[in-house]
C-alpha cells in the first residue's frame, strides 16, 4: 500500500463542522473522535489518517509536510502567513470575523495604543498599514479581559455572534478579515501525491458546493 494521506484537523468547533464535509467526500474516522484520548485515527479510507490538532499548530504540521493537507481557520493562516500553503479551498464553515474591539464608549490614548491578541503578526500588520503606533502584549487567551484589567486599550480577536464582548462592556470597532475555515496543502505533497490529493480536494469541494454557501 502507499504511504498514507495524513489530514491535520483543527479541534473543537471546526473540526465539528468538519467531519460532516469530510464523511461526504467518503472519509470518516473508525472511532469517535470527541470521545477518545487519542490524536491519530485511522479512517474508512485505509490509506488516509487524520491527526487532531490545535488550529494554531495546523499550518505548522502541513508547511513542514508532516500532514498532507490541513483544515485551518483563515485568522490562523493570517498569523502563520500561509505563503508556503496551498490554500485550493474554501469550506466556508466556522464563518466568523477578526475584528479590533474596546470597551465601548472608551476613547483611545492619543500616542502608542496597546493592543492584546494572540494574533501578534495580524495586529502589528494591521495598525503599521494605518500609521498606528501600537504595542503589542501577546496573550493565549480571554482577550476580552485585558481592557477591563487596563492591560491593554484595544483586542484584536475572533468575533462570532458578539456575545462575548458584550458581556464585557465592550464592542466590536475595525474588521481586519471576515474568516472562515480553508483546505490547506503541502506544496511537495501536491505534486508527489497529486492524484490522491487532488481527489479530495474535488469531493470536498463538491460537497461545498451542494449546501451552497
Ligand atoms: C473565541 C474568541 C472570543 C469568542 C467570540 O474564543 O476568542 O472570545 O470566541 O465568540 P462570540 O463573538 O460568539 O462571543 P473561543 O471560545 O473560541 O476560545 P479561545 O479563547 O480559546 O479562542
Amino acid at each position: 500500500m502507499s504511504a498514507p494521506l495524513t489530514i491535520a484537523l483543527t479541534k473543537g468547533r471546526i473540526l465539528k463542522e468538519t467531519l460532516p464535509l469530510l464523511a461526504e467526500a467518503g472519509i470518516a474516522p473508525l472511532e469517535d473522535i470527541s470521545s477518545s484520548r487519542k490524536l491519530i485515527f485511522e479512517t474508512t479510507q485505509a490509506d488516509v489518517r487524520l491527526v487532531v490538532l490545535r488550529g494554531s499548530d495546523v499550518p505548522t504540521y502541513v508547511r513542514h509536510g508532516a500532514a498532507d493537507i490541513g483544515v485551518s481557520g483563515k485568522d490562523m493562516l493570517l498569523e502563520y502567513n500561509g505563503a508556503d500553503l496551498y490554500e485550493p479551498l474554501d469550506l466556508g464553515i466556522a464563518r466568523c470575523r477578526l475584528m479590533t474591539a474596546g470597551l465601548k464608549n472608551k476613547p483611545l490614548p492619543r500616542a502608542r495604543i496597546r493592543v492584546a491578541t494572540k494574533f501578534v503578526n495580524v495586529a502589528k500588520q494591521h495598525f503599521a498599514a494605518r500609521g498606528v503606533q501600537a504595542d503589542i502584549i501577546k496573550l493565549y487567551g480571554a482577550m476580552e479581559l485585558a481592557p477591563l484589567m487596563d492591560l491593554a486599550d484595544l483586542i484584536v480577536d475572533i468575533v462570532d455572534t458578539g456575545n462575548t464582548l458584550r458581556a464585557n462592556g465592550m464592542e466590536p470597532l475595525e474588521l481586519i478579515a471576515d474568516i472562515s475555515s480553508r483546505l490547506v496543502v503541502n506544496k511537495a505533497a501536491m505534486k508527489c501525491k497529486y492524484a490522491r490529493v487532488q481527489s479530495i480536494v474535488d469531493k470536498l469541494q463538491s460537497a461545498v458546493a451542494k449546501r451552497g454557501n
